[in-house]
């Protein structure tokens, strides 16, 4: 150790696992303070196995991670140029997700935390999305409202601290990227979607063919309705050949919703930051609108960089980081779960009741 590190915190180097759908992925991030520095991510995708089901099939999904699992962490630590032993601390995000694919994820971090002596900790995936937007990134202001919209989720969160994530809205349906996806579908784009929608949106025209706006409740999301809008409108023989501007239309109205309520959060709690996070974070119109949003209330906007808005462990390892950092530790038994902590309202939690 040099005479430089000898009067700072030490370097952590914590090795992040994200298995929970159907990417295999591994990362390391460096925590220095309040810092995170993604040093590596590796990230092995299954969309070929899963394109002609036009979902995620959970057995193939979690017979796949088997496979990948220790190449993608060996690749992660060979790209940062980083030995097993220099790893202080291991992450898995163990809920929400597919259980089986959750499982092997978790139980491997296990096995490297065991066998190198190091902490492990379980991650919430969907607290994980909103840390992405804290990567590479210099410290933030709090409290911000933090949003995740994802496959599985669309969540509002008031949060005091990185960690400290207080559900304030959620969909009451679909989650934002299944919507994307459903709509996809409809104009036969193939799967998953979201992103080739938004880029077909890009061409198209918004105001050519008008969807209708789903009135809520504030801090409710709905999109059903406005995929059933669609479906009823890809149906009508005058928009044939009108993909585009179906896409368009789909996008604006979805982005409005997602808008509408954060502009509300933000005004209601009136935050310094805003964080946003998950694959629909990686939407063009989305990220346009937020800017403004953000911009038009002075506040700081924290948006995933794009490599981090879908599934990567890169966003593991830097919640597992802060948690480690804090000197938190979880023991072997922690178990993988299909329901996020945190975003207790979503759909899935609704739907059993909970
Ligand atoms: O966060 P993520 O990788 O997985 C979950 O945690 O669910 O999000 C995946 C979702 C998919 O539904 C995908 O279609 C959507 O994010 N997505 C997009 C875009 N890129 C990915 N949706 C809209 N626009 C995009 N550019
Ligand atoms: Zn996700």
């Amino acid at each position: 150790m040099n005479g430089d590190t000898l009067t700072h915190m030490p370097p952590r180097i914590i090795l992040g696992i994200e298995s929970s759908c159907d990417e295999t992925s591994a990362a390391l991030v460096n925590i220095d303070g309040d810092q995170l520095r993604v040093l590596s991510c590796r990230t092995a995708g299954q969309d070929d196995l899963h394109a002609e089901y036009r979902g995620v099939v959970p057995e193939i999904a979690s017979r796949a991670h088997l496979d990948r699992i220790i190449p993608v962490i060996r690749g992660a630590c060979a790209d940062a140029g980083i030995t097993m032993n220099e790893i202080t601390g291991v992450a898995a995000g163990h809920r929400p997700g597919l259980i089986g694919s959750l499982l092997v994820g978790t139980s491997t971090a296990k096995a490297f935390a065991w066998s190198l002596d190091i902490p492990f900790v379980g991650v919430d995936h969907v607290m994980a999305h909103l840390v992405a937007g804290l990567l590479d990134q210099v410290a933030l202001e709090w409290p911000a409202i933090g949003l995740v919209a994802s496959g599985g989720h669309t969540s509002l969160f008031l949060m005091r601290s990185p960690l400290e994530a207080q559900l304030i809205g959620a969909t009451i349906d679909d989650a934002a990227g299944e919507a994307f996806d459903k709509a996809a579908s409809i104009l036969e784009l193939g799967y998953p979607g979201g992103a080739k929608l938004d880029a077909l949106a890009e061409t198209g025209d918004a105001a050519a063919i008008a969807l209708p706006m789903t009135r809520l409740d504030k801090g409710d999301f709905s999109f059903s309705g406005i995929k059933t809008a669609l479906a009823l409108a890809a149906r009508d023989p005058k928009h044939a050949r009108k993909s585009a501007d179906l896409a368009a239309s789909f996008r604006k109205v979805v982005v409005a919703q997602i808008i509408r309520n954060l502009t509300l959060a933000l005004d209601e709690h009136a935050t310094p930051s805003c964080l946003i996070g998950g694959g629909v974070a990686a939407n063009s119109l989305l990220r346009r609108e937020a800017a403004i949003a953000c911009a038009q209330r002075s506040v700081t906007l924290r948006i995933a960089d794009l490599r981090w808005c879908t599934d990567n462990a890169a966003m593991i390892a830097g919640a597992g980081a802060l948690r480690i950092a804090r000197g938190e530790c979880d023991g072997w038994d922690l178990a993988a779960h299909p329901l996020s902590e945190i975003a207790r309202g979503d759909r899935g939690a609704r739907r059993r009741g909970s």
